[in-house]
């Protein structure tokens, strides 16, 4: 298959890239080729590359950046994905959209599952699900939504918290809020996998197992053989951020499950290989 892949210099990007090309021809398009914001721009890139598929996880993942500006966030991850989606209407491909946990309010309690109602209460959960809502008007799609990235080729939660360890200094992370966690290569490889059996629809993705930001840390620091003292878990309430996090956003994979796709190894077999990845290669 032709795959164009957005965002391709970004962390979820690059794992994209490094997992399609092993068995695709991949275009990756970084914002100098096809900035998502203009419409003409996206429209001719995608018309002169042709491919099957088009795979989109450019825009704003970050969700105080979102929360203090509404209308980037909005031209980005809503406009922006609107200009994909035409593009990708235009050339009769298909589209694998990138979007996100952050699309629950959190109030739940046990784990979310594909067909629960999505209620956002972030700038950055609202413009995702707007993304999605776009991406279904196409009749071949899928969505991914994905949580809590970690993975090679750009800074990340993991990366940044072994940094500050080895350096000496203290990591603080918040030990309140249940999530997932997802490795960049690993869900790269289950997209692969249901785009070639052209499993169309909505997909939970993420590795396996519940877990905090601070045991995610923790844990890193441990593999990497680092102080893991230096790793300070706080309530997130005593954490000054803009946007409001989730308390609750395990997410359930019965989507993967029903189509026959085995859900990702658990997270901490990821953050092992991950971790020595960084070691031998350092990045
Ligand atoms: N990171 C997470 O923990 C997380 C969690 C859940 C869901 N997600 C979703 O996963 C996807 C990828 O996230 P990520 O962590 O890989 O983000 P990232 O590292 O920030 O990468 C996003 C990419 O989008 C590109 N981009 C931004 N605005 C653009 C524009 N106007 N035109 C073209 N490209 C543009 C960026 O390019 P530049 O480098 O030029 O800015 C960057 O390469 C996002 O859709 C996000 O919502 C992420």
């Amino acid at each position: 298959m032709k795959v164009a892949i957005t965002g391709a210099s970004g962390l979820f990007g690059r794992g994209l890239v490094e997992i399609f090309s092993l068995r695709h021809t991949v275009f990756p398009l970084t914002r100098s080729e096809a900035d998502i914001t203009r419409a003409e721009e996206v429209r001719n890139v995608i018309r002169r590359l042709g491919p099957d598929v088009v795979v989109h996880p450019a825009g704003i993942p970050d969700l105080d950046r979102c929360e203090a500006d509404p209308a980037r966030a909005f031209l980005t991850n809503v406009h922006g994905t609107r200009h994909v989606v035409e593009a990708v209407r235009e050339a009769r491909a298909a589209l694998v959209y990138v979007s996100t946990d952050a699309v629950f309010d959190g109030k739940k309690g046990t784990p979310y599952a594909e067909t629960d109602p999505a209620i956002p209460f972030t700038v950055y959960g609202r413009t995702k699900l707007r993304g999605e809502g776009l991406a279904s008007t196409l009749p071949e799609h899928w969505i991914f939504r994905v949580s809590v990235l970690f993975g090679p080729g750009k800074t990340n939660f993991v990366a940044r918290a072994l940094e500050k360890i080895a350096a000496d200094e203290q990591f603080v992370a918040a030990s309140d809020q249940l999530g997932s966690t997802t490795y960049t290569l690993d869900a790269a490889r289950t997209i692969m996998d249901v785009v070639e059996a052209r499993r169309f629809g909505l997909y939970h993705l993420s590795n396996s197992g519940a877990l905090t930001r601070y045991e995610l840390a923790a844990k890193a620091a441990e593999f990497a053989q680092l102080d893991t003292r230096k790793v300070i878990g706080k309530p997130s309430a005593e954490m000054s951020r803009r946007a409001v996090r989730l308390k609750y956003a395990v997410m359930a994979m019965d989507g993967l499950s029903h189509a026959g796709f085995d859900p990702p190894r658990p997270w901490q077999e990821a953050l092992k290989e991950y971790v020595t990845r960084l070691e031998v290669r350092g990045s």
